[in-house]
Formats: structure tokens, C-alpha cells, sequence
């Protein structure tokens, strides 16, 4: 018997980084993500379409799926099974884009290879066992990729604190554009931690401005307030390139963006190279869309909020 689980990528609206040093990020899920295929069987095998790996058993894995070897792993042993279990990944996310693929990988494996075997898992379940993956792939995770895909919609994520949804009265529309330059999450955060010793009071301050932004944004778009939400999205654009965290592409992406009448638009995740985000006027979309087409490798619309992971039977 056969079953599925689908978790969503996701895009920081604001306070990447900061949120790794103890700020309120804004996160929301998005439209695409990563649907895993998973069947009880003597011995585990992992095939990811994503990475163009075939098979693979748990104890020869490349070192692109050994993250996610761990978590299965980690997965057996917390559910005490035996068995193996045959997982097959498959993404519709751009890979090292800034958009959450690696976790939305990481929450669909754990939850499509738990309820194989007969084990429907907490959210806090799968939290844990998704950022066994998570701390493979860069050592400080501050958790927000992996806690969208589980709770889906639009969240104000902190460490150690619970999760908290923001409800809006209507979907918000947002346009992604992604550079096709990939980067690496663990080096970024590591190059944005070095400005903590160089100046670690301006650092503490921008720390505590970015958690407020955060917040500030959140009650914004619950208020349809888009223009200061767009505001935001520039201020904190800035910001990021200041702090060494963008690129000239990036910088190009978000030109066009508000070339074209977006009223904000920025750098999304780790930075780098990735994606950005941009906030399109009402019936403004198209626009948008056209002039970022003229630099992005490759852009989509997205509808904030979006559901998080779920799971289910595939009919025989
Ligand atoms: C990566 O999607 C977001 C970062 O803030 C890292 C993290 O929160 O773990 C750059």
C-alpha cells in the first residue's frame, strides 16, 4: 500500500538571518512543493527525481542525500519499526533557490515514511525529526523554513516559542523570481554571523529592528495595509545588501520588480543568489511580472496563505 505526503516550499516575507540570532520572521507557505511517495519494504531505498539519484540504500547514500538518509533513519528509530520503508521524492521547487526545498524535502519524507508504516506523527514529531536533516545541511537552522512546511499558511515564527498564525481576510498575491544562481544556506548564514563580532551592538539593535518589522508586516496585511508592507519589503531589501547578503542580480531582480509597480520587493531566504519577492499592486500583477521576466531566470505567482504538509492514502 502506497501513501503520500506533500509539504510546501516557502518564502520569508521578513527577517531571514536576524531570525537565526532570535528575531520574529514573517514566513509563508507557498503553492508548489514536494510530493514523496513512500511503501513498506524489507529494506529502505530513497529515489530522488530531484537530485537525478537513482536508488539508493540507506548505507551508500551520495552526499547530497545523506541529510535526508538521517531523517528516515531518525524516523524508523523514533517510531521503533523494523522495517524498511521505499521513499521516492519528487519536487516541483527550484533546488538552492532560497525557497525551502531542502525542508519541505525533509517534512515530506519523515511524514510520508512514518504513515507507510502505520504512524501518524505530532506536528512537534516531525519538527524534530525534519531538522535532523536540517542541521546536516547547515549547522545553526533558526527552524522557520521547516515550521512553515509544517503549519503552512502565513506565520510570526521566534526559536523556542510557539508558532503563531496570521490571519488574513483575503489571499495576497506575491511574484517570485528566482536568479537560477544556487547558494549554499550554510555559508551565508555563517558570512552574516561574522558581522556580530565585528560590531555586535549595531548587530543587537538590528536584530531587535527586524523582529519588529516583522510583527509590523503582519498586522499590516491583516489590515490590507499593502503599501507599508511594500515599504518594508525595500527598507529590508537594503538591509540585507548592506549586511553583504545580496547580489548584483538580486539587486537587478528587485529593480525591475519595482520598475514594473511592485510596492515593495526583496531578497527572500538566505540570499546570495536565490530568489526574490516582490508585493505587485491590485491588478497589477501582469506588470510586474513582465519587467521581472527581462532579468529572472525563471518567476511564478504565488497565493499567501497556502497549506502546510499533509498525507494520503494512494488509491490502488
Ligand atoms: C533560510 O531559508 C533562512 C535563514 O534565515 C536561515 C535560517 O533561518 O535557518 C537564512
Amino acid at each position: 500500500m502506497k501513501w503520500v505526503a506533500w509539504a510546501p516550499g516557502k518564502i520569508i516575507l521578513v527577517g531571514e538571518h536576524f531570525v537565526v540570532h532570535g528575531a520574529y520572521a514573517l514566513a509563508a507557505a507557498l503553492s508548489k512543493g514536494v510530493t514523496v511517495y513512500a511503501e513498506p519494504s524489507l529494506e529502505s531505498r530513497i529515489v530522488s527525481a530531484q537530485t537525478g539519484l537513482g536508488a539508493v540504500s540507506l548505507d551508500d547514500a551520495s552526499d547530497q542525500l545523506r541529510p535526508i538518509v538521517a531523517a528516515v533513519k531518525a524516523t524508523l528509530q523514533h517510531i521503533n519499526e523494523k522495517r524498511g520503508v521505499n521513499v521516492n521524492i519528487n519536487s516541483d521547487l527550484p533546488r538552492a533557490s532560497g525557497l525551502g526545498s531542502s525542508s519541505a524535502v525533509a517534512v515530506a519524507t519523515v511524514a510520508a515514511t512514518a504513515i507507510a508504516l502505520g504512524h501518524k506523527l505530532s506536528r512537534s514529531e516531525l519538527n524534530d525529526l525534519a531538522l535532523v536533516s536540517e542541521k546536516m545541511i547547515h549547522s545553526n537552522p533558526s527552524g522557520v523554513d521547516a515550521a512553515v512546511a509544517i503549519h503552512g499558511g502565513l506565520i510570526l515564527f521566534k526559536k523556542n516559542t510557539p508558532v503563531r498564525q496570521v490571519r488574513l481576510h483575503q489571499k495576497v498575491e506575491l511574484v517570485i523570481g528566482v536568479s537560477g544562481v544556487e547558494r549554499r544556506t550554510g555559508v551565508m548564514v555563517e558570512e552574516f554571523a561574522r558581522i556580530k563580532s565585528k560590531f555586535p551592538h549595531t548587530f543587537t539593535a538590528m536584530v531587535r529592528s527586524s523582529s519588529r518589522f516583522s510583527q509590523l508586516a503582519a498586522a499590516s496585511l491583516t489590515k490590507k495595509d499593502f503599501e507599508t508592507v511594500g515599504l518594508i519589503f525595500n527598507y529590508q531589501h537594503t538591509v540585507l545588501k548592506n549586511f553583504g547578503m545580496s547580489t548584483e542580480l538580486l539587486d537587478n531582480m528587485v529593480e525591475e520588480a519595482l520598475k514594473g509597480g511592485a510596492l515593495g520587493a526583496k531578497l527572500t531566504g538566505a540570499g546570495g543568489g536565490g530568489s526574490i519577492i516582490a508585493l505587485p499592486p491590485r491588478r497589477g500583477v501582469e506588470q510586474v511580472v513582465t519587467s521581472l521576466r527581462a532579468v529572472a531566470a525563471d518567476l511564478f505567482v504565488t497565493e499567501v496563505p497556502s497549506e502546510g504538509v499533509r498525507t494520503w492514502r494512494l488509491k490502488d
